[in-house]
């Protein structure tokens, strides 16, 4: 099996999104891309490293004039200019020119940083994604977002910068532990609310086959959304407008992310961001009561969190404005008119915000 997607940049074909069950096409798609005979660096980290390194090394080796591999510590207080110079200085040591590849083998900390070296490096080289968990093959792989945290401010530094493919080895998902293949479906789920309601009814009904990740489900559903996010960047590549709507959950997601020091995964907090959107959007008559408690219970029996323990509502709420997806003064909010439609609302108050944080807390409290 061998599928793909073509994702348009400015209205032209940019990259392909390979889906396969195996490594084994992506020395043939690096030919097809005209990487033969040139460098290669493979950005990863130290958990995938053990992983999948050797495998992805031995299959490019053959086309390629040197492999180098550069191991990021794992983990997203990882994400940082540091490491990033550590990369630097390998691709200077080892001579690498403007016609050469980084590869990154990873999740979204990974692809992100990975992307972002390679757009700065000699002002630009190439590179592919080869994304290895869920959030990176339905999320962050595509659309050429890449950056790294600054000074505890989340993705502050950055640049969009666009892969010359994504290549997805689907069965990678099923090595993953399932606190963080659950913690991606939120992407995923995400990408259902906002857009696609067949999707996320499509969704509700292979509940089971995706819990226990029966792969031809999991193909379906990754080619799926990553059809969603790929009709989302292609309208809206630099976030001028629609694009936005992926934050949908992001804006408190990413405020209890940092408040709990990143001790709960990307994902978890984006459950939680979306339970306190869709609170919002009710509270402010977009949603019905009924659609609420709809939308917040479906991310149960995925095993995804509704509710959090232990975070001072007023600090997740300052938090909030060192967002960079505050507009000037104001928070873009991506809130629900219903399941399958998102919209941008610059209204959403302090006290709506404190309301919605306090609903999540009181699920926990009473259940
Ligand atoms: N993950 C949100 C975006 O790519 O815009």
């Amino acid at each position: 099996m061998e599928k793909s997607l073509t994702v348009n940049y400015q209205e032209k074909p940019c990259y392909d999104i390979i889906f396969d069950q195996s490594f084994d096409g992506l020395k043939e798609a690096l030919i097809n891309l005209g990487f033969e005979n040139r460098k290669i660096a493979i950005v990863t980290d130290s958990n995938v490293d053990k992983l999948y390194s050797q495998e992805i090394t031995d299959l490019v080796s053959g086309i390629s004039s040197k492999v180098i591999k550069c191991v990021i510590p794992a983990g997203e207080s990882n994400k940082n200019l540091s490491e990033i110079e550590k990369i630097y200085e390998e691709l200077i040591i080892n001579h690498f020119d403007r016609h050469d590849l980084i590869i990154a083998l990873g999740g979204g900390v990974v692809g992100d940083m990975a992307g972002f070296t390679a757009s700065t490096f000699l002002r630009g080289i190439a590179f592919i994604q080869v994304p290895t968990t869920l959030l990176a093959q339905t999320d962050s792989s595509i659309g050429g977002k890449t950056g790294v945290d600054f000074k505890g401010y989340k993705n502050m530094i950055g640049a969009f910068y666009m892969p010359k493919l994504v290549y997805m080895n689907l069965s990678t998902l099923k090595s993953l532990d399932d606190r963080q293949y659950i913690s991606g479906f939120a992407e995923v789920m995400k990408h259902g609310l906002i857009k696609d309601s067949d999707f996320y009814m499509w969704l509700i009904d292979n509940l089971y086959e995706i819990c226990e990740r029966d792969i031809d489900v999991l193909i379906e559903m990754v080619q799926k959304s990553c059809d969603i996010k790929r009709r989302v960047v292609e309208k809206d590549p630099k976030e001028k407008g629609d694009r936005a709507l992926l934050n949908f959950g992001h804006t408190l997601g990413h405020a209890i992310e940092k408040y709990k020091n990143f001790e709960l995964m990307h994902g978890e907090c984006v459950a939680l961001g979306c339970v306190a959107a869709a609170f919002i959007s009710w509270k402010k008559d977009m949603l019905s009561m009924e659609e609420y408690y709809e939308i917040r219970d479906m991310f149960v029996p995925f095993g995804l969190p509704i509710s959090v323990e232990d975070i001072d509502v007023d600090e997740v709420i300052k938090l909030t404005k060192s967002d960079k997806k505050a507009d000037s003064d104001k928070i873009r909010f991506i809130l629900l008119k219903k399941v399958g439609k998102a919209v941008i609302d610059t209204s959403v108050t302090d006290d709506e915000m404190r309301e919605a944080l306090n609903e999540i807390l009181y699920v926990e409290n009473n259940d």
